[in-house]
């Protein structure tokens, strides 16, 4: 039957992750030992005392629904979380907790956007931005950042892709898929740009709990952006609580009132129990403390080791990335010459994917998919001998 869908489906594009993970299973299914470097969340288990707090909320019945985009404790605990963080003061009317940071996101757009404005988004992105400002009618206006810029753009590339119709920018530090973090003085610059445009910014932070260096919040560097910022963060990363779909978006109250609307005939909130552990998360003085270093320890050894291992490799460049699980190589010097002991030539690097797959059963995103061709990413959320394994079946089938 050909049906008929609505145009909006036209401008999707399909996951990159998600084709990969199916890839993967269906080769486990069939027996194959894969080692997946394609996953995009932490692989600890969530905190205990997050863990207790929705086992007792389900205990205590608290299971009905909640007030769209949450409780107002619950919000009022994150406006607090956000006070300490940007030096500014937060109310609950400013925040709205969402299914993931990826609803916030989505809610964001269709709230912000309407058909021919532009959303800014730097490349490498994440992949999602760019379907759901499609979705919301817009159109994704790509700045590309490469490694001699250490992916991050500049205040010249910004001001080059600003036009009348520019309605938002995306900022994405810690970044996925290419671990880039802005220092204070890049987001200034960026600010000093933005100055006296009716452009605002969406700050996508989910990753800031997971930095090896100094970590520079866009609020804290540009307070004068207040009005015309919006910040979007969550537990998934930080408290390893990908499943329990747990996000919130903050900034100006009219904005939040505006995706509160849109909230309210979508999701309403996320699930009551899964606000009521993040009561826990959020608290001023939740004992998280040791858990999430303990994580990002573990994140920062398994970077070394992972970008060490990559450098060995003849073909693959990659300097340390500073935050989030991704390392994000480049690796055109493997394409387009006889790799592995069958010399398979790769022209691309979703063929270079392929054949990592085929070739030494591991599975990792091509660069494409998130719009750099040549590179490669890695999660390292995964066990060091994976790791160890992993690289040593790549180092393998990239040598003749
Ligand atoms: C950059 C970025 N933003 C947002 C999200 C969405 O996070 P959540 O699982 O909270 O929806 C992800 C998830 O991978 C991400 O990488």
């Amino acid at each position: 039957m050909n049906r008929r869908l609505s145009q909006r489906m036209s401008v999707l594009s399909p996951s990159a992750t998600v084709g990969l993970g199916g890839r993967i299973a269906a080769l486990r299914a069939a027996g194959v030992d894969v080692i997946s470097f394609g996953q995009g969340e932490p692989d600890f288990a969530t905190p205990d005392v997050i863990k207790l707090a929705g086992i007792r909320a389900i205990e205590q019945n608290r299971t009905r629904y909640t007030a769209v985009g949450g409780p107002a404790e619950l919000r009022a605990a994150i406006a607090a979380q956000l006070d300490r963080e940007t030096g500014m003061p937060f109310d609950a009317t400013q925040v709205s907790v969402t299914v993931g940071a990826k609803e916030a996101l989505f809610l964001a757009f269709l709230a912000l956007c309407d058909p021919g404005d532009e959303v800014i988004i730097p490349a490498p992105y994440w992949v999602s931005y760019v379907d759901q400002v499609r979705l919301a009618g817009a159109t994704p206006v790509i700045v590309p950042a490469g490694p001699e810029r250490g992916y991050r753009i500049d205040a010249a590339q910004l001001r080059a892709a600003l036009s009348p119709r520019t309605r938002a920018l995306v900022l994405n530090s810690p970044a996925n898929p290419t671990g880039a973090v802005y220092r204070a003085a890049e987001l200034r610059a960026l600010a000093d740009v933005l100055h006296g445009r009716d452009v605002v910014v969406v700050s996508d932070e989910i990753y800031d709990a997971i930095t090896y260096v100094d970590y520079a919040r866009w609020l804290h560097v540009a307070p004068e952006f207040a009005d015309r910022t919006l910040i979007v963060n969550g537990a998934s990363k930080a408290f390893a609580m990908t499943g329990w779909r747990l996000g919130y978006v903050a900034g100006p109250a009219d904005l939040l009132e505006a995706i509160r609307a849109i909230q309210g005939h979508a999701s309403t909130h996320t699930s009551s129990i899964s606000q009521a552990a993040a009561l826990v998360a959020y608290a001023p003085d939740a004992p998280l403390a040791d858990a999430v270093a303990a994580m990002v320890a573990a994140f920062r050894e398994r970077r070394d080791r992972i970008v060490t291992l990559l450098r060995q490799i003849d073909g693959v460049a990659i300097e340390p990335p500073d935050g989030a699980f991704y390392a994000f190589p480049q690796v055109a010097g493997l394409l387009h010459r006889p790799l592995g002991p069958r010399g398979v030539v790769c022209t691309d690097d979703d063929a270079l994917a392929e054949y990592l797959l085929d070739a030494a059963r591991i599975g990792v995103v091509p660069g494409s998919a998130f719009g750099a061709p040549g590179h490669l990413r890695l999660s390292y959320a995964t066990s060091m001998a994976q790791i160890e394994e992993g690289l040593a079946r790549f180092a393998a089938a990239a040598t003749r």
